[in-house]
């Protein structure tokens, strides 16, 4: 029999840790269980916190998951991004475990086909997020150079996949979509960018956490091979929601980043009247939306993991991404108007709505007895 192992992943309630908690929940013969505390019960800016809970849990492993919000000031980015991922790689080191660090594309230049030695420079102008991932990449090599820490960083690109539920990234930009509040494209013609698929993560790092000699101490871009022009990205996805916004105009950078900053003045006079307002953090990486920003995958394909969905891309799993979020969206009130073409389960909001009686019904004839499986035994 397969013996248990034990792993402590934060950030379980993230896009990226989420997807890692459902995958081993899924393949229970994979033999993990996976702890998910949330920020509340282990943050990671309390090395006390660390402490107290990797002595009582006691894991073979330790995946780092955890972010900052993208718009989060220098305190939080450093504390979280930076010094938390620092307190978890020295409890991993202590325990003589490996450590899965999670880290982003935002460390490297803008350019194309950037190895996994592209970083940029280390300067106080960095936006709080990339210098404090930058900073964690940089504290964690030097611990395994010097200290003998099993780590490998795992850096992703422009994350697609289910369950972001702070719609960041890619998913605000299709969000800005279904809105209707992109009026042209921000972008520039044949704007490359690598992209990452969420769902093909945790096979890799399940692959690599068996495979330590090869893994350890080292970084892989983990990214699709092929990189996608934005502006056809977002044509498609107006495409699938058959809208007519945004239209096929390339909007200037200059042009682009006047309206950012007029709309930035108008919210602070909004905020100043106590209206609640702010700007998709994402703005902040709105010159990369007309510069290319392509990682080299070469890395990831020599290594000895195979992918586990080699047809997979960003524009094959469009179609369900899609009706995911805006149904998700549109029962949360975010986005109007797209029920009637994706909502699978309009059938029973109706009966919620017209026929609650018939719906109680329903409920007490499908049985409201204790569960089979929790009282044998
Ligand atoms: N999403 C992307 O497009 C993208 C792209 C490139 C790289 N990445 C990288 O992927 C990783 C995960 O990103 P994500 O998109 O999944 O982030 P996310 O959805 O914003 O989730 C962030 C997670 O971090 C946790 N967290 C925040 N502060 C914490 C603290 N002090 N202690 C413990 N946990 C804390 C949050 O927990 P609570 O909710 O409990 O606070 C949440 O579970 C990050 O390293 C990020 O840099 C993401």
């Amino acid at each position: 029999m397969t013996e248990m192992k034990k792993g402590v992943l934060v950030g379980g309630s993230g896009l990226i840790g989420g997807t890692i908690v459902n995958y081993y929940k899924k393949y229970p013969d994979l033999a993990v269980d996976i702890r998910a505390p949330s920020s509340k019960k282990l943050s990671i800016r309390v090395s006390e916190d660390i402490c107290d809970y990797i002595r009582q849990v006691k894991p073979d492993f330790i995946i780092n998951a955890a972010m900052a919000n993208l718009g989060a000031d220098g305190k939080l980015s450093c504390e979280v991004n930076y010094l938390g991922a620092i307190n978890l790689a020295r409890a991993a080191l202590s325990l003589g475990i490996p450590l899965i660090h999670i880290s982003s594309s935002a460390t490297l230049p803008v350019g194309e086909n950037l190895s996994e030695d592209d970083t940029v420079p280390l300067t106080p102008g960095l936006s709080n997020y990339a210098k404090s991932k930058l900073m964690a990449e940089i504290t964690l090599k030097k611990m395994a150079q010097e200290q003998g820490l099993d780590y490998t960083c795992i850096r992703l690109a422009i994350v697609y996949g289910a369950h972001d539920h702070k719609i960041q990234g890619f998913h605000r930009m299709l969000f800005s979509i279904a809105d209707e509040s992109m009026p042209v494209l921000f972008t520039k013609k044949n704007t490359l960018h690598s992209y990452s698929n969420s769902r093909k993560l945790p096979y890799f790092i399940d692959y690599i956490l068996g495979k330590r000699n090869e893994f350890s101490g080292q970084t892989y871009h983990f990214v699709d091979p092929d990189a996608v022009d934005l502006a056809t990205l977002i044509l498609k996805v107006k495409s699938y929601l058959n809208l007519n916004k945004p239209r096929e105009i390339y909007a200037p950078f200059w042009l682009a980043n006047l309206g950012t900053k007029s709309l930035n003045v108008m919210l602070r006079v909004l905020r100043q009247v106590g209206l609640q307002a702010s700007m998709p953090p994402e703005l902040m990486f709105l010159e990369n939306f007309y510069k290319p920003q392509t990682l080299s995958a070469t890395k990831l394909q020599e290594s000895s993991f195979i992918d586990p969905f080699p047809g997979e891309t960003v524009f094959t799993r469009l179609p369900d991404l899609v009706v995911y979020y805006i149904t998700r969206w549109d029962h949360e009130n975010l986005i109007m108007g797209f029920k009637e073409c994706f909502d699978t389960e309009k059938s029973l909001e109706s009966i919620f709505c017209d026929n609650p009686i018939d719906l109680v019904e329903e409920v007490h004839k499908e049985g409201v007895g204790p569960y089979e499986q929790l009282t044998q035994s």
